[in-house]
């Protein structure tokens, strides 16, 4: 059984990793905690976006996001499986959900939580393999490839090229 204390996060563990993605395994169990929260955060977004979408131009990207929400659910068990695996407890907390009653605006947020996402599990994969962890890399480049796709419909809904939408939420 594993130490179940191991995950109490201290204010070093916050500390940013170093660019070869070396962290230590309470770094990493920190940081999927993170990537949980925002999994929850985009279940909540998704779940609650494609039902309030209401232009009649929004009806095939609402249908997606539902699709987009079942996908949310299946990361979010993956990346608990991955925290408990390294001794960690999953959070039970998301990250906070944004509204709005625009339409193109709701689709927004969800594109800039996507390319925020991406950029999270792009150094995840990187910080795994500097720990040896190559099957847990495994699982999250199959999500990244899932949040992939999410910001290409998102931003294929918007008239964006993905590039350029990701580009400039890099910026900001
Ligand atoms: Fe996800
Ligand atoms: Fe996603």
């Amino acid at each position: 059984m594993l130490n179940r204390q191991k995950d109490m996060t201290s204010p070093n563990q916050r500390l940013a990793p170093s660019p070869d993605g070396q962290i230590s395994r309470e770094q990493l169990i920190f940081l999927l905690n993170e990537d949980l929260a925002r999994e929850y955060q985009s279940i909540i977004s998704y779940v609650v976006y494609s039902q309030v979408l209401k232009g009649a131009a929004y009806m095939t990207i609402a249908k997606e996001l539902e699709k987009h929400a079942k996908e949310e659910l299946d990361h979010a068990l993956t990346i608990a499986k991955q925290i408990d695996y390294l001794g960690g407890t999953p959070t039970v907390a998301p990250k906070a959900v944004k509204m709005s009653t625009d339409d193109e605006e709701l689709l927004r947020l969800d594109l800039s939580n996507e390319n925020e996402t991406v950029r999270n599990y792009r150094e995840r994969v990187v910080q795994c393999e500097a720990l040896g962890e190559y099957a847990m890399a495994e699982q999250i480049r199959d999500i990244l490839v899932a949040e992939q796709e999410h910001q290409i419909d998102l931003a294929t809904a918007l008239g964006k090229d993905v590039a350029e939408v990701a580009a400039s939420d890099e910026l900001a």
